[in-house]
């Protein structure tokens, strides 16, 4: 066995280039508007574009004058051809319960959702929401809004009944879809108790569709409430499609921004397009009889980009799984991809990682013979998680994406291309054709090799169309205005590119944390903590974590008269859970007599972080205006965690 060390560039399998749609270096040759300009072609406009690319960053448009209809670019175009009766979807439930959707069935399903939809007043200038888990009907709802050019704004299921209150008040949903339920680790998520619970504050919610999942019989509130399989039974299969310019926003998702603060984004429907599909068709290599299985949740960008919009634009099967991955024993996921012969899987390090740790004899019961590519996504995977999945789960067959981009980009920005690029484990290679990606210096200048901030510095057609209710300018200052002489998107990560061009990206550098590949913003955190009565003030840091990735550190001054005690600890975790949801856990709370602040009374989270993560060393404290806090801080660590 050659040693992981010396396995720092590994050549794409022989085989697999050989049978690749693309396997030629040109393609990063191309002009990128004439690039973009072909991958818009490959889908089904009403009306062509009249221009690919005008303005300047950040205000450009892309596709102008182009019209089309997202449902009918990931459906009907398909039923002209032999995809008419390929699966579109093979979904497995957490008991083990299979459906098959194929194209046709699956448009007929959004057809008749979207039907419903119209009955209930769906309207083009709102926002409708759906709090779902992973089921087809997921897909099916979110087709169904854009079937009508509604835009949907999808929150993820294990957000709690606060945090959805939240995003549905600020979106101004007068349309909420949701569930009765859904399989989670051999138990029942009472989905719709959560909608309850939220929807007893105040709230712009109308009208409660119901989907049935677990065949149970909510208590409905007259007048708000519909269960959808009665609904379903009364309108016509077939719904045209409307259509939607390319600018017109497919989609709103909330993401915590660079500032730590949860943000609706918005995005286009010709340019989200276009950028999806040829990603997900280059990137995956995608053949017409692949079995692609995205791992992540619908209700995160992945899961809308590559597990939902992606495939379904080039006509691929999507696997869909909804439970755990490890219910009812670690095996399953094996067991997923051997009963499916699933071809294609793209999933997180945190996942890689919990494998990794539950060991090697559980993909080596299962036949894992039918995979070809793997994929990988949402926080940096180290080399060694990287060949662990290369070797025992590959088997040394399968070629590694390992691609970074964010809810913001809509779409893969950086990657090797499975059949061209060497990969390099551990990075995530170069920009993917048609987009450029540079490493900036704190002044703005470009490194050609060593380390910076991860910065877009020319337009792609995934870009955002903005944020809601952005009247200030808070897109354009939070991500195009960090550089004074240079427009380019500020990624808010860290990253170093090598001699070769690759770039290996660190992780966040701003107020976000990554928790197990999901984004927390650390504001969101520390504002909830701070609603206690007994917390003068409240400071976060993520922590590296063997499992997670990263986990949540939370340093808290009292009030006066207030007491440290293990109930206050566990009532102030509650809380985040409760205000958030589960993946905001607090792994640790520190009180302290008070926060290293600088002079201008900015808490200086570095010292936290060092001195969360048991460092004696914490760097300059030249600026800290009250250097005593560090006493204060200390006599907690270190502390394992
Ligand atoms: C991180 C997820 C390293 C990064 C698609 C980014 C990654 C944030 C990678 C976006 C990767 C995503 N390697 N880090 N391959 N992919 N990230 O919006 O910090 O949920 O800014 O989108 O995840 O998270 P988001």
């Amino acid at each position: 066995m050659v040693s992981n060390r010396k396995r720092s560039i590994i050549m794409p399998p022989q085989p697999f280039v050989a049978a690749a749609h693309i396997n030629d270096p040109m393609v990063y040759q191309q002009d990128a508007v004439d690039f973009w300009a072909a991958r818009a072609a490959e889908l089904s406009w009403t009306t062509p574009p009249k221009q690919t690319l005008s303005g300047e960053m950040p205000n450009c448009t892309w596709f102008s004058g182009g019209t089309l209809n997202a449902s009918y670019n990931c459906l009907d175009r398909h039923l002209k051809t032999h995809r008419k009766n390929k699966a579109a979807i093979i979904f497995e439930g957490e008991h083990g319960d299979t459906r098959v959707y194929t194209y046709k069935d699956l448009h007929r399903e959004v057809c008749r959702f979207a039907n419903v939809l119209k009955q209930m007043g769906a309207n083009r200038s709102e926002y409708i929401t759906i709090f779902m888990p992973m089921i087809p009907d997921t897909v099916i709802a979110m087709l169904a809004c854009a079937r009508l050019g509604v835009p949907h704004n999808v929150i993820f299921g294990g957000f709690s009944a606060q945090a959805l209150l939240e995003r549905i008040n600020d979106a101004g949903s007068k349309i909420l879809i949701t569930c009765d339920g859904a399989y989670r680790k051999g138990r029942i998520f009472p989905v719709i108790e959560n909608v309850n619970q939220a929807l007893e504050s105040e709230n712009t919610i109308e009208t409660v569709i119901i989907v049935d999942r677990i065949k149970g019989e909510p208590p409905l509130v007259y007048g708000r409430d519909h269960l959808y399989r009665s609904l379903r039974s009364n309108v016509a299969f077939d719904c045209p499609p409307v259509d939607v310019k390319a600018e017109d926003p497919l989609f709103l998702l909330y993401v915590s921004g660079p500032d730590g603060a949860p943000k609706g984004v918005l995005h286009s429907t010709g340019g989200y397009l276009t950028g999806v599909g040829a990603t997900h068709k280059y990137v995956f290599d995608i053949e017409e009889d692949d079995v692609y299985w995205c791992t992540a949740d619908v209700g995160w960008i992945s899961g809308h980009s590559y597990g939902v919009y992606g495939p379904l634009l080039n006509g691929a099967t999507i696997f869909m799984y909804e439970g755990a991955p490890d219910y009812p024993d670690k095996t399953r996921c094996w067991k997923l991809i051997e009963n499916h012969g699933i071809t294609i899987m793209y999933t997180t390090p945190t996942l890689i990682r919990s494998f990794i740790k539950w060991g090697e004899e559980f993909p080596q019961k299962h036949d894992l013979s039918s995979l070809r590519l793997l994929g990988s996504v949402g926080e940096p995977i180290s080399s060694d998680s990287w060949l662990w999945f290369y070797d025992v789960v590959g088997k040394g067959l399968c070629p590694i994406v390992d691609t970074w981009w964010q809810t913001e980009t809509g779409m893969i920005m950086l990657t090797t291309l499975p059949a061209v690029s060497p990969m390099k484990p551990g990075s995530t290679g170069k920009p993917f054709p048609g987009t450029m990606l540079e490493i900036f210096d704190e002044k703005g200048k470009t490194v050609t090799e060593g380390q910076g901030v991860l910065t877009i510095t020319q337009p792609w057609p995934s870009m955002p169309l903005g944020l809601l209710h952005d009247d200030g300018g808070l897109y354009e200052k939070t991500y195009w205005k960090r550089w004074k002489n240079r427009t380019a998107y500020y990624t808010g990560d860290g990253a170093r590119i090598d001699k070769d061009g690759y770039i290996w990206v660190g992780g966040r550098i701003d107020d976000v944390l990554n928790i197990s590949g999901h984004r927390l913003g650390i504001s969101e955190v520390e504002n909830c903590l701070t609603k206690h009565e007994a917390v003068a003030e409240a400071a976060c840091v993520g922590i590296p974590h063997d499992i997670k990735g990263q986990v949540l550190v939370a340093f808290i001054v009292l009030k006066d008269g207030y007491f440290a005690t293990r109930s206050l600890i566990e009532t102030l975790r509650s809380l985040v859970a409760e205000k958030i949801g589960a993946i905001a856990q607090i792994s640790e709370v520190i009180f302290t007599a008070e926060l290293p602040k600088t002079q201008t009374g900015k808490t200086v989270r570095r010292l936290l972080q060092a001195v969360a993560e048991g460092k004696d060393d914490v760097g300059d404290l030249s600026i800290l205006a009250n250097p005593g806090a560090l006493d204060s801080l200390r006599q907690f660590l270190p502390r394992s965690l």
